[in-house]
């Protein structure tokens, strides 16, 4: 008897582990099944010229796996950005009603209080706050009333750092490009410890670039640590305010006011030979922060003044060259205006304004900007042609297009003068304006990381192991469960064969 259960109890413990190790190793990787209910998230990107609203939405309980969140719609408010109702009461709040309107009932009404609702204001905020900043203040807390009026679970309406501007923008074109991790079969986690992309944003009043560098980061403020499924990533982030690109033309304009002097004309060699507009001094060039050191000692505000183009693409890039300042660098390297900025690294995707100019410039002449040469080309040509030329062919209204031949010159200097993209980086920079249906921009990335969507610490171990070692010990575990059960049977059949029939 004694010799019976001695052998047999050594046997089942051994079987009772196998099972166990097998069922830990397998059930927690299985997600509990969910209906395929979605959850919504409302982001505003109170820009400086004008408001969007995207809704984003995700199968409910998977807000943790990568590439899971995809765009649901977007709307563009009327009107001009926040910043733009400055001294003008409600206004700012009433531009932002016909989005909500919208979303109220773009999101089912079960889901209304579960969604997180931000909104983020961008560069023209920045720009006021210097200016105003209790205007500043007034405006956010006006909004924030108007948003928490709705049913939506209200996170914050705030206004970011460039910092932050060009981080979340870089978490959501390598969140849309699934870089991150990968949610691979049997619900693990799969890193494939992918190369990221860098980001190149260009607004209205500031761009930004960020891309991952393992070289020093010489100026702190410059420096981003970011941990997402539990990996590092360090990130070199700067955003230039007032090299957005409507500051961009303000300043470039005050430029020219200041050397040419306060007259009733000025020649601007960056629009179409024959194209003449009328501006106001306050208004339209020397209300702003960024023009303030161009301001002539007395003008009158009021007064208008014609703008007459000459088509001069020598005398346009010369101008444009004057806006940047290349020297007093006191890193070890800069871009320009003195500021840090290590050797570029790997691919990038550019969106927002730097799309729209490019895909404008290959519509107009078919040259992709494959090269600086290439981009030079097609930057010149498009200076050369009049703005009927350039209406007709875009089918876009002149409003924009104008503007064609100095905005692209503008972005020709700051990719290769400014950042010093050359022949072998340029071509790594893809221009997109969505990837996977979705919007590039900082707006998802921003949503992303303040719902901890895409979470500081990687999930469970268990889930963390990759498939190699993961495989390994569940043949382990099996392997056990067969040398028990066949130790099991064989003594088994040992004691009866012993004990013999009765
Ligand atoms: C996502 O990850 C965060 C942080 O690890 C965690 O708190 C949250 O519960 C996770 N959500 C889901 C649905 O797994
Ligand atoms: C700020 O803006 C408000 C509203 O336009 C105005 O009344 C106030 O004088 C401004 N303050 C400064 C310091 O400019």
């Amino acid at each position: 008897m004694t010799l019976r259960y001695s052998r047999v109890i050594p046997a089942a413990v051994l079987l009772i582990l196998a099972v166990v190790g097998i069922l830990l190793l397998e059930l927690p990787a299985k997600e509990v099944e969910v209906p395929p209910e979605h959850m919504y998230g409302i982001v505003l990107d109170a820009g400086s010229s004008h408001t969007s609203m995207f809704i984003y939405k995700w199968p409910a309980g998977k807000e943790n796996d990568t590439g899971i969140v995809t765009e649901h719609s977007q709307c563009h408010a009327e009107g001009g950005g926040i910043s733009s109702y400055a001294g003008v009461l409600g206004g700012a709040a009433k531009s932002l009603k016909s989005c909500l309107d919208k979303a109220v009932k773009d999101i089912p009404k079960s889901r209304h209080n579960q969604t997180p609702l931000y909104l983020g204001a961008t560069a023209g905020m920045r720009l006021l706050k210097i200016d105003n900043t209790t205007e500043t203040e007034r405006i956010l807390k006006e909004v924030e009333n108007k948003l928490r009026s709705y049913p939506f679970n209200f996170i914050e309406a705030t206004i970011l750092s460039g910092q932050h501007e060009g981080a979340y923008g870089w978490v959501t074109v390598n969140y849309l490009q699934e870089n991150f991790a990968k949610y691979g079969f049997a619900g693990r986690w799969l890193n494939p410890g992918r190369k990221t992309t860098g980001a190149l944003d260009l607004g209205g009043a500031s761009t930004q670039i960020t891309f991952q560098t393992s070289d020093k980061v010489e100026e702190g403020d410059n420096m981003m640590e970011l941990k997402l499924y539990g990996q590092s990533y360090r990130l070199y982030t700067q955003s230039f305010l007032c090299y957005g690109q409507d500051q961009f033309l303000r300043k470039l304009l005050a430029h020219l006011i200041k050397t040419q002097g306060v007259k009733p004309q000025v020649v601007h060699p960056c629009y179409p030979q024959q194209f003449k507009m009328s501006i106001k001094l306050g208004m339209d060039v020397f209300d702003s922060p960024c023009t303030k050191s161009y301001k002539p000692d007395k003008f009158d505000p009021q007064m208008s003044v014609t703008v007459v183009g000459t088509g001069d693409y020598q005398s346009c890039q010369a101008a444009v060259m004057k806006m940047f300042s290349f020297d007093n660098c006191s890193y070890s390297k800069c871009s320009f205006d003195g500021i840090f900025q290590p050797s570029l690294k790997g691919n990038f995707m550019a969106f927002s304004a730097f799309f729209f100019t490019v895909r404008n410039l290959f519509s107009l002449n078919n040259i992709t900007i494959a090269s600086p040469s290439k981009m030079e080309a097609a930057v010149q040509y498009v200076c050369n042609m009049t703005i009927s030329e350039i209406t007709e062919t875009t089918k876009q209204p002149e409003k924009y297009m104008k503007n064609m031949c100095v905005i692209s010159l503008f972005i020709k200097v700051l990719l290769t003068k400014g950042y010093r993209f050359d022949e072998l980086s340029l071509p790594s920079i893809s221009f997109q304006e969505k990837v996977e249906g979705a919007s590039v921009g900082w707006s998802l990335g921003y949503m992303l990381s303040l719902s901890n969507m895409v979470p500081a610490e990687s999930l469970s171990l268990m889930k963390a192991l990759p498939p190699g070692p993961w495989a390994g010990i569940l043949f382990l575990f099996i392997a056990l469960l067969l040398f028990a059960l066949g130790y099991l049977l064989i003594s088994l059949f040992n004691t009866i064969n012993k004990e013999g029939p009765v």
